[in-house]
């Protein structure tokens, strides 16, 4: 065989094994080789081709790293338009929707397709004689751009199709960038000095239009086909088309198209609005945007009795996601000192509703993100509700600039204390100096807020972070007179989530005294001490004036301690807090504090043995103070043994009727309060 016979042979099988392999990894997320293993068929192809420049086709896997550039696009004319969707944006609308199409086709059985909605570009690509000949934008829906070229570039996009495919026809689908992807791109073009993206969906829009096709292939572009527009030729005449949605979609993935995973068929439209919940609630956590789901007719026989209405197909439509993008101005930056000291800036925005939620504060990160984005105070921004607690002020609307905008400068000192500021090397935040600035309280709200303290359940550390970053809460006190609209600024959760932290707040004022002691944070004043003294002070007022000997009067206090209790209340502000907890109704009394809900409430201990660490009767009266008894003799009723040193016979007893045994170092912990 001929030298050049021999290469196109072998150039034959590297392209068909390249392709069943870029299929398995691109398309269907499953490769079969390692990377080096694909390396090394890519090498050998491209060696070949080299040699042998003749045998290279647009169709080789080697060609998808771009051509050279072009002026301009050219037209495509779409044989059969690209339609648009209408859209619901509630139950009552999708359920409506339903109910009139089911109207126009009475008696009719229908079954629908859910989709998502991805958020990109759409296109359409023709495969003529099993090669991928045109690719196009939507454009009007009647013409779009001619942008091949580009659409070559993206891997899970197929070249060419097996035989048997039909002689000519175009799949539609959606060309989309992932959030990683997206990520990635906006990190580089930032390192570059170059505007930032605000969105994938813009991104995708931006890298499939360049007119370098070179740049558009080193973007990590990927679609999925959601249509077939038409077919025809041969192909279609050996065998019948598929009746319905669901099937094509089935054929086009045999054909090697990458269809969305998520495709869900049902037979309801209540099933349709069960998906349409199912990722509305998940949508954060897909590898791409979407911005709702799509219901469609599955029968092209129904469908094509249903017809359109203007650009709008009557057999399906886009029931969206509340929105979590907007734009508006930006007023002014302001400053929050965090938790470490580090000075947040933060957006004030003309207020503007974001998925049925207003707007007028959002995070801006540091000065680095700020610089990086360019943004400028007076810019017209996108701003966005996703998966963060915060709203965040995603990029500037550069062209809509007047040239009244100013640069953000941070401060020269801490706009909270007055104090220093330092920028340490390679850090990006600006942090106070000062120790007792008051940024510190956040280490005290989330530890307020904790189980083992107010147990004010949503209100986690994010939720602490992003009332302090927002100026909502200075002191705990202020936790009290939150509002839901407060909330529900802050919160990607809606009204009823809201809702749900302001219960929580209001039953935490039915804490127990030593909770809220506790809670303070006074210097080692711990969860057992705490107990102690609310047991011995029985109210807040009466710690709260407590002399030195009072305090040293309560077993286990010692000189420390008692002195951090003093210094504690000596503090103005922190009689103000107190106050304002009473004020807001937080109980600040034994009193109401039922037995039961002490720890120990309802256990019965009998001691025996020695004990090392304390004295019987400390041990006594601390399970007492912690809503325990102490028995004298072993009973039924005994809940617990604590066997110290030469315990005898009250142990084997407790064994015979299987008693919960504590040796000494149990006890203690259990003393302590943790169960650790
Ligand atoms: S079907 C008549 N399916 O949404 C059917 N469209 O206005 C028209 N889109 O620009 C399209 N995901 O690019 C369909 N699974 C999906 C889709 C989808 C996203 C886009 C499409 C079009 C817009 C509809």
């Amino acid at each position: 065989m001929a030298d050049i016979e021999r290469a196109k042979k072998r150039v034959g099988e590297l392209r068909e094994q390249i392709n069943y392999h870029n299929h398995r990894y691109y398309v269907l997320d499953s490769p079969e080789i390692s990377d080096a293993e694909y390396d090394a068929l890519m090498a050998e192809l491209r060696r070949l081709e080299e040699e042998h420049p003749e045998l290279i086709t647009p169709e080789s896997p080697t060609q998808r790293v771009g051509a050279a550039p072009i002026e301009a696009f050219g037209v495509v004319e779409h044989p059969v338009p690209l339609l648009s969707l209408s859209n619901v944006f509630s139950c009552d609308e999708l359920l409506a929707w339903h109910k009139r199409i089911s109207n126009l086709v009475p008696g009719r059985d229908m079954d629908f397709v859910c989709e998502l909605k991805l958020d990109g570009l759409a296109v359409a690509l023709t495969y003529t004689e099993g090669r991928l000949t045109t690719g196009a934008t939507r454009g009007d829906g009647y013409r779009g751009e001619d942008i091949t070229q580009n659409l070559r570039t993206i891997k899970s996009i197929p070249l060419t199709v097996p035989k048997g495919a039909p002689r000519k026809f175009e799949v539609r689908g959606e060309v989309y960038l992932s959030r990683s992807g997206f990520e990635k791109l906006n990190k580089e073009r930032a390192e570059e000095g170059q505007p930032l993206f605000a969105n994938p969906r813009n991104a995708a829009a931006g890298s499939v239009r360049q007119l370098d096709p070179r740049v558009t292939a080193k973007r990590p572009l990927d679609i999925y086909i959601y249509s077939l527009g038409y077919a025809e030729g041969e192909g279609v005449g050996e065998r019948e088309m598929p009746p319905t949605h669901w099937e094509t979609m089935e054929y086009l993935k045999s054909l090697g198209f990458k269809i969305s995973p998520y495709n869900a068929h049902v037979s309801a439209i209540s099933d349709a609005d069960k998906y349409y919940q199912r990722w509305k609630e998940e949508r954060e956590n897909l590898e791409f945007e979407a911005d709702g789901i799509v219901i469609k007719v599955n029968s092209f026989e129904l469908q094509r009795v249903l017809g359109t209405v203007g650009h709008d197909p009557r057999w399906s439509t886009a029931y969206k996601f509340p929105a979590i993008q907007a734009t508006t101005r930006l007023l002014d930056i302001g400053i929050n000192v965090g938790r470490t000291g580090s000075l947040n800036p933060y957006a004030i925005l003309e207020p503007v509703s974001v998925g049925g939620v207003t707007i007028k504060r959002a995070a801006l990160h540091n000065e680095e993100d700020i610089r990086r984005k360019d943004i400028r105070i007076g810019d017209t921004v996108v701003v966005q509700r996703a998966g963060e607690v915060i709203p965040e002020v995603v990029a500037p609307v550069v062209s809509k600039r007047t040239g009244q905008e100013r640069l953000f400068v941070i401060p020269a000192r801490c706009p909270v204390c007055g104090g220093e500021l330092v920028k340490p090397e390679g850090e990006v935040m600006t942090r106070c100096t000062n120790a007792s600035c008051p940024a510190q309280l956040y280490e005290l709200l989330a530890h307020f807020v904790s189980r083992s303290a107010m147990d004010i359940d949503g209100v986690g550390e994010k939720l602490a972070a992003a009332l302090l970053e927002m100026g909502l809460v200075k002191n705990v006190a202020d936790l009290y007179s939150l509002h839901e609209q407060d909330l529900m600024n802050l919160e990607r959760m809606g009204e009823k989530s809201a809702q749900n932290v302001l219960d929580a707040i209001e039953r935490s004022k039915q804490r127990p005294l030593a909770r809220v002691i506790f809670a303070l944070g006074i210097r080692h004043v711990g969860a057992e001490t705490a107990e102690l003294l609310a047991s011995h002070f029985v109210s807040m007022d009466k710690l709260a004036s407590a002399s030195t000997e009072e305090l040293l009067a309560v077993p286990t206090i010692g000189p420390k301690i008692a002195e951090s209790i003093l210094a504690f209340f000596r503090q103005e502000a922190n009689r103000r807090i107190i106050d304002e907890l009473r004020h807001a109704g937080v109980s600040l009394e034994q009193e109401r504090k039922a037995p039961g809900e002490l720890p120990l409430a309802g256990r019965e201990f009998v001691l025996t043995g020695r004990l090392e660490a304390l004295p019987r009767s400390e041990a006594e009266a601390r399970i007492k103070e912690m809503g325990g008894s102490v028995g004298s003799s072993f009973t039924r009723k005994t809940t617990h043994l604590v066997a110290g040193a030469e315990p005898g016979s009250k142990l084997e007893k407790a064994h015979a009727l299987g008693t919960k045994v504590l040796n000494e170092e149990e006890f203690l912990r259990l003393l302590e309060g943790g169960n650790k």
